[in-house]
């Protein structure tokens, strides 16, 4: 099997590992703030993520150490101390939300290495809890619940945030997009037609989810729960659990703002099974139809766009893609644009000169992966 580039990384720096986890990013087709509403989404696994490489220790400490400490500082935290450690607002947390899943039985020294954009919009942030979760647990680990462990473990981070990065990072399949739905989590594989080539571009605003962008996730968390109440959900429920016949009543919430926030949700709700079966029939117009209709919700209604982000969708069109939106949670981060294999290169490009600071084609790949390191006992791994 060839190693992801930054497991190899990690493994080149640290020749003694006995063990290696590689998960990765995401992006999300259609179906944008709907997970934390127990609605469906639509992503697939990218190439790209974060690896780590772990070796035993003699003592009881977890050390960690990132390929770029310069950005990412070391830490040292006694692995007794890993269920209650107060979170620190540093990428350390998500590590040890992932530890918290399926913790160590000894001391470790963990190396981490990530070749996926943080703050991107490509779910970075879960691509490492995924990862530490993965490296301690049993082999047949069950993934669908590991997902759901790692989604419910990061929300220590302060965000809360639905299923979907953990699932995709998880679960994904080489050339399909998961149709996943929620409580409990369910996957379905949906093949991306080969003519489809979906661009990636990085507006270089970063949403980094630990910042004031957790404060405006959270508010439109808390509003789709008020709405979802007044819209008759049983106490504590979802707008996932107002009936379909109901959808229609949000139309008549009496305050405006979440009127829009709980219509976006619906409407786009609908579109991404629309979107399951326009990728079924191959018709890459009407899903690149629903992916503009979500970005212009995602930006009117939702108010999580960026203006950086609307100049890439509009070069998108008018280099000629079937759409483009804004991708993961919004406020910066990246666009993604429908187009085919001949068109990639020319949508890119456009983006790029509407001030993208990085692009590239999305490959639906393979999730997460635990393997023996480069020092493993034979039968490891
Ligand atoms: C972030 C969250 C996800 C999801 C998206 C928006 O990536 O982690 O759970 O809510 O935002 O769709």
């Amino acid at each position: 099997m060839d190693l992801p580039t930054p497991l190899r990384r990690v493994f080149a720096a640290m020749p003694d590992a006995t063990l290696g986890a590689f998960a990765p990013g995401r992006v999300n087709l259609i179906g944008e703030h709907t997970d934390y509403s127990g609605l469906p989404v639509l992503p697939f696994a990218l190439p790209f993520g974060v690896a780590i490489a772990a070796r035993p220790r003699h003592d009881d400490l977890v050390c960690l150490r990132h390929l770029e400490p310069d950005r990412f500082a070391a830490a040292v935290i006694p692995r007794a101390e890993l269920a209650n450690r107060p979170r620190t607002g540093t990428w350390v947390d998500y590590v040890v939300a992932g530890l918290r899943c399926q913790p160590p039985a000894n001391g470790v020294d963990l190396l981490l290495g990530a070749d996926l954009p943080i703050a991107a919009g490509l779910s970075s942030s879960a691509a490492l809890v995924c990862a530490a979760a993965l490296l301690f647990a049993p082999r047949d680990v069950d993934r669908l619940h590991l997902a759901e462990q790692c989604a419910a473990a990061e929300r220590y981070v302060g965000t809360e945030a639905g299923g979907m990065d953990q699932a995709a990072a998880l679960l994904g399949q080489p050339g399909h997009a998961l149709f996943l739905h929620f409580r409990p989590l369910r996957a379905t594989a949906v093949p991306l037609p080969h003519s489809a080539a979906v661009v990636v571009a990085d507006s270089g605003v970063r949403a980094e989810k630990g910042g004031a962008l957790q404060a405006a996730y959270n508010e439109r968390v808390h509003q789709c729960r008020r709405a979802a109440s007044l819209l008759g959900a049983p106490a504590g429920g979802l707008l996932g659990d107002v009936p379909t016949s109901q959808w229609a009543a949000s139309a008549a919430l009496a305050d405006p703002l979440l009127r829009r926030r709980a219509g976006f949700v619906f409407a786009e709700a609908a579109r991404t099974s629309a979107a399951v079966a326009a990728l079924r029939q191959g018709d890459l117009p009407e899903l690149g139809r629903l992916l503009t209709s979500s970005h212009r919700g995602l930006t009117d209604d939702y108010e999580v766009g960026h203006p950086a982000v609307d100049a890439l969708v509009r070069a998108a069109h008018a280099a000629g893609a079937f759409g483009a939106r804004i991708v993961g949670a919004g406020f910066g981060g990246s666009a993604i644009a429908l187009g085919t294999r001949e068109t990639a290169a020319a949508i890119a490009a456009a983006m790029r000169a509407a001030g993208a600071v990085s692009t590239f084609v999305a490959e639906p790949s393979a999730g997460a992966c635990r393997v023996a390191g480069p020092k493993a006992a034979p039968n490891a791994g």
